[in-house]
């Protein structure tokens, strides 16, 4: 895995928007995995900013929420409204998130995969990580291998998330629909983001610890084409980084 320290959070947003700019200037139609939560939004702040038309781009988010319609302000449709859609010319029907509301959840996961192969795989997908190193929603213990379906929020994960939902945890779901770690290996191309002191630790896990199902983004170990973006205060802890 590479990895590039920014002194500021300003700095990575930046980078991290001019590499997914440049990648749908030279490929208009690119493919983009997209991640919400506090970490990207300075990236999306940049690259609504980008000289790159989105007109022929697909997008895919790694996960929803299970139970919170697209009109929820703490959706994850609304994010993407709020800091992307409503900003550049993506055309909406090329804009997908799973859609937590299905009746029939495990057919919707299989009709999102289907969705992703057909668009011929994803060319990038931004990653930002949690406390406990899972990526989209893929908590410790979840298989490598794991497609897009429905999963269980760990405990620390709802807490983490409950800034979001009034500050109580009883207000965040209990479950969503993820794009799986295997899902995920199969991009062309990995952006994972931390900023933050409180990430410095399980960054230091995920680049230099042992490859284990019990820290999920060490799956990233595996991939061929990684970059890690981190401000200082991420990387504080890395040996052999900073
Ligand atoms: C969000 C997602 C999650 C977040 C992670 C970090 O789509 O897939 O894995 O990236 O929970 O969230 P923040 O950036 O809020 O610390």
């Amino acid at each position: 895995m590479r990895v590039e320290v920014f002194e500021t959070y300003t700095d990575l947003s930046q980078r991290t928007a001019d590499i997914v700019a440049d990648l749908v200037r030279r490929r208009p139609d690119a493919v983009l995995g997209l991640p919400t939560g506090s970490t990207p939004e300075g990236f999306y702040r940049a690259l609504v900013k980008a000289d790159a038309s989105f007109r022929q781009v697909r997008t895919f988010n790694l996960d929803e929420y299970v139970g919170l319609p697209q009109a929820h302000p703490q959706s994850y449709f609304s994010f993407m409204n709020s800091h992307l859609y409503s900003h550049v010319d993506l055309v909406p029907a090329n804009c997908h998130i799973p859609n937590g509301m299905a009746v029939d959840p495990d057919a919707e996961c299989r009709r999102y995969e289907d969705l992703i192969r057909q668009a011929g795989g994803l060319d990038v997908v931004v990653l930002g990580i949690g406390l406990n190193g899972h990526i989209g929603f893929n908590e410790p213990g979840s298989p490598w291998d794991a497609r897009t379906r429905r999963v269980p929020l760990a405990e620390n994960t709802r807490q983490a998330n409950a800034r979001f939902f009034g500050g109580s945890v009883d207000g965040v779901p209990s479950e969503a629909l993820t794009m799986g770690i295997g899902t995920i290996l199969e991009a062309r191309q990995i952006l994972l983001l931390a900023s933050g002191e409180a990430k410095a630790e399980i960054i230091r896990r995920t680049l230099e610890g042992e490859s284990d199902i019990s820290v999920p983004a060490t799956a990233l170990q595996q991939h061929p084409n990684v970059t890690v973006l981190l401000d200082r205060a991420a990387a504080r802890v890395l040996e052999r980084t900073a």
